[in-house]
């Protein structure tokens, strides 16, 4: 069964209680077991896996990178993504495309957000539109329309 991969940087376990106001109030629980409900009525498999450790992070992008059957990736590298060369490293190795996602829209917020070392490589970016960002990714990949 092809499969999405979902893959959350520091602080995204603590969803629901940081920051609601720029965040959301869904919980980190929450959004995981909506992105498994969506994989499922898409017909595809879903693996989500958050950590607050670079390393990890790292590790499980080239776990994923050696799965044939996996067909996208969705990252929220969360602070990772303005500064970590090893995460954007990582990404380049995988087989498939991947979207970036930001629940919050990095663009309107400070300065040093609106870096990103993962966007150009990125099949897309998600920022700003919360939980639907996540969603509308995995439809994106599991769906794979044929855009430019
Ligand atoms: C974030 C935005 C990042 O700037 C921030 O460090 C995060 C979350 C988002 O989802 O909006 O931790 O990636």
């Amino acid at each position: 069964m092809r499969w999405i991969g979902v893959l959350n940087g520091p602080n995204l376990n603590v969803l629901g209680t940081r920051q609601p106001e720029i965040y959301g109030s869904a919980t980190y629980e929450q959004l995981r077991l909506g992105l498994q409900g969506k994989a499922g009525s898409l017909g595809v498999g879903v693996e989500v896996f958050q950590s607050n450790h670079e390393g990890e992070l790292v590790d499980r992008l080239q776990a994923w990178s050696a799965e044939p059957d996996i067909a996208g990736v969705i990252v929220n590298p969360a602070g990772l993504g303005h500064t970590s060369v090893a995460l954007r490293d990582a990404c380049e190795l995988l087989p498939c495309p991947f979207v970036e996602v930001h629940l919050s829209n990095v663009a309107a917020r400070e300065p040093f957000r609106r870096t990103s070392l993962l966007s150009d490589l990125a099949r897309g970016v998600v920022s700003g539109l919360g939980v639907f960002g996540y969603e509308a990714a995995l439809e994106f990949l599991a769906r794979r329309p044929d855009v430019p």
